[in-house]
């Protein structure tokens, strides 16, 4: 059994419809603090499995350990975070206390019940604004732009002292920009309050909720001189998580060491934001109207991943192109409306 928190958010739903699908039981623990329940019965339809879910908030130790007592937890993937960058800055003491102390609860019933395997949702910003692209994940961290940036930074930090500590595998999972919904348009991210990403913006410009994208700085050191990212399809990372919990699992049985393994999850290409407008007027025949404003605070002018550790350790890379991704989010787009 595999116990996914966060399972209800916009990727640990695409992963827990993954594991599902390879033949893994799954539980999820979610508090629908940025989810709705109706996403747990998208994905039994799509998966026509049975999930068990708990509605609870993580940093309820007594809850965990309930859901621990009534399953054999093999693996866990802790999804469970706050996530706005700019909200982060508002309240950080919210983002430490929810993204930490859930992350020391899950901590702390691995080691009571003997779960070896946890997969963390990192991100791509501990790099904060890197020297050298692609990154790798040697590329040296750096102080984080906000405190949603340093909660990442500590839960890799947490996670590699208990590692050592009591002998547990842990994969850190460095994601680039995550965009797109399931094939099925049945799950995808969901608009609860104000968008924190750019593509959720361009299906909104196209819906005609914004009358046009703001478009954060075209005075960037790049080619457009808008600002570069590495956009990867929702489906294409979920897969990402079954394979490193393969890779975990294998390990497990090889050999009794502990380990800490981190990978960056990315295309490996560059895209900047004119190339997203682009990409997504050539993928579904509808213009995007744009405006250019000053640059976004805190905002760094290119990120892409060397994703080749991955492709190698984990036999997996990112196949979705970038018009496939964008179609997929404007799908997703005309099913809210
Ligand atoms: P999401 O907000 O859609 O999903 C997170 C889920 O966790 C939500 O369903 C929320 O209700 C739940 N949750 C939050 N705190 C909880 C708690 N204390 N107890 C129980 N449930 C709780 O976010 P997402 O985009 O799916 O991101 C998943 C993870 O990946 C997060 O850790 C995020 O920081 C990380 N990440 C996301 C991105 C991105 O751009 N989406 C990029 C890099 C890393
Ligand atoms: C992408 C580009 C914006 C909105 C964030 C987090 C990072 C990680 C991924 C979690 C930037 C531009 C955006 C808009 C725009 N998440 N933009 N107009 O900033 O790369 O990263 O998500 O771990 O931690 O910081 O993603 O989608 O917000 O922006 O021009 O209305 O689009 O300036 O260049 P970002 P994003």
């Amino acid at each position: 059994m595999i116990l996914v928190t966060g399972g209800l958010g916009y990727i640990g739903s695409h992963t827990a419809v993954e594991l599902l699908s390879r033949g893994y039981d799954v539980v999820i623990v979610d508090d629908l603090s940025n989810s709705e329940k109706f996403i747990l019965h998208r994905i039994e339809e799509i998966t026509g499995k049975k999930v068990h879910f708990f509605p609870f908030d993580l940093r309820r130790q007594e809850l965990l350990e309930q859901v621990f007592e009534a399953f054999s937890i093999t693996g866990i993937i802790h999804f469970a975070a706050y996530k706005a960058v700019g909200e982060s800055q508002i309240i950080p003491l919210e983002y430490y206390e929810n993204n930490l102390f859930s992350l020391i609860n899950v901590c702390k019933m691995s080691k009571k019940y003997d779960c070896n395997n946890i997969i963390f949702s990192s991100s791509c910003t501990v790099y904060g604004q890197a020297d050298v692209m692609p990154i790798t994940e040697d590329t040296p961290i750096k102080e984080a732009e906000s405190s949603y940036g340093r909660t990442k930074q500590m839960g890799e930090d947490i996670l590699k002292d208990f590692a050592r500590a009591e002998r547990k595998r842990v994969a850190l999972l460095r994601y680039f920009n995550p965009i797109g919904a399931h094939h099925t348009s049945k799950l995808g991210e969901l608009p609860k309050g104000i968008p924190n990403n750019l593509v959720p913006y361009v299906t909104q410009t196209a819906s005609g909720i914004r009358e046009y994208l703001q478009i954060f700085g075209d005075d960037y050191d790049t080619p457009d001189g808008t600002a570069i990212r590495d956009y990867i399809h929702v489906e294409d990372l979920a897969k990402a998580h079954v394979a490193a919990l393969g890779f975990l699992e294998k390990k497990l049985s090889d050999t009794v060491e502990s380990s800490i393994e981190i990978f960056n999850l990315g295309t490996g290409k560059g895209s900047s934001v004119l190339d997203i407008v682009k990409a997504f007027e050539t993928a579904t025949g509808i213009p995007i109207p744009y405006i250019i404003v000053p640059r976004r605070a805190g905002d760094i002018t290119e990120a892409y991943a060397d994703p080749s550790r991955a492709n190698s350790f984990l036999n997996w890379k990112a196949e979705t192109s970038l018009e496939e991704s964008l179609r997929s989010s404007w799908v997703w787009q005309q099913s809210l409306n």
